[in-house]
């Protein structure tokens, strides 16, 4: 199997299914919103057919490949080859018109994510990169920041939908990185702040509650372009973990605050 020469048919895959969902933003009814598990936790029929889309253009690349994606399709069981996808990653962006989301594809063998693009619908720009090789915006290398003091860093961050007993911990964090950084932004779509990590509009960025889906393309692409890429401890638990932080020279900054606060016990 070529990487290299897989991904470009991956990448015509993302922008097709990318138009169809800037058509459905055009025009989305929010009376058409569905809820997942609660009340902030949306999804809607452009989710749901975008991944099929998906999954069906994707199926024919690699017969016998298995699929881990968001509203459904596949499991967690083990494939040689799986695709790991989140068909629309920033669902409450697009379904309150902020034109900020992507499609995130990854492709794992045996486990491991060998190849990853992160499609950003309204900007038309598509990140990407295959394990060993450089990592892309567009046709254009990037790069992870090379800044690697708090004090010079643009962070980012997510708010989970489901704040477990961590809640404390997490704003402690956010309370401290506020005081000591440049700022911290919230996007709204974990494979969007994992790309501007990738060519350095943020310097970091780190979330809990996370899923496969929403980081195993981006993380790809993170390391590929020199970053480094864990979970709170410093370890390689972040694509199934929940937790992660990706970096450029900012990780272990990042990585020291973010322990020190996080397996503190809270009142
Ligand atoms: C969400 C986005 C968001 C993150 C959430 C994710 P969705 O994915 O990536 O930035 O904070 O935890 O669930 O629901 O838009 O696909
Ligand atoms: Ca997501
Ligand atoms: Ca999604």
């Amino acid at each position: 199997m070529n990487l290299e020469d897989l991904k470009p048919e991956v990448i015509q895959i993302c922008k097709e299914v990318g138009q169809f969902i800037r058509e459905e933003a055009q025009a989305f009814d929010r009376s058409r919103i569905e809820f997942k598990h609660g009340f902030n936790n949306l999804v809607s029929y452009v989710d749901k057919e975008a991944e099929q889309k998906l999954v069906r253009h994707l199926k024919r690349l690699i017969p016998g490949s298995g699929f881990l994606a968001e509203e459904g399709t596949g499991s967690s069981s083990r494939n040689e080859f799986d695709w790991i996808i989140d068909p629309l990653d920033g669902t409450t962006n697009f379904m309150h018109g902020l034109p900020v989301f992507a499609i995130s594809v990854g492709l794992a063998k045996h486990g491991k994510p060998v190849l990853g693009v992160v499609y950003e619908v309204n900007r038309n720009e598509c990140f990407h990169a295959t394990i060993n090789n450089p990592a892309y915006c567009n046709d254009q290398p990037i790069r992870v920041s090379v800044v690697s003091q708090l004090n010079e860093s643009l962070l980012a961050t997510g708010f989970p939908y489901n704040y477990s007993d961590k809640k404390e911990n997490y704003l402690e964090i956010i309370r401290l990185f506020l005081e000591q950084t440049h700022g911290i932004r919230r996007l709204g779509s974990a494979a969007i702040d994992l790309a501007y990590v990738a060519c350095g509009r943020f310097e970091g960025f780190f979330e809990y509650n996370l899923n496969a889906w929403d980081v195993a393309a981006g993380a790809l692409i993170v390391q590929q372009a020199g970053g480094r890429v864990t979970d709170f401890s410093g370890g390689n638990n972040f694509l199934h973990g929940g937790e992660i932080i990706a970096a450029g020279e900012v990780h272990s900054p990042m990585l020291e605050l973010i322990k020190s606060q996080w397996f503190k016990k809270k009142a």
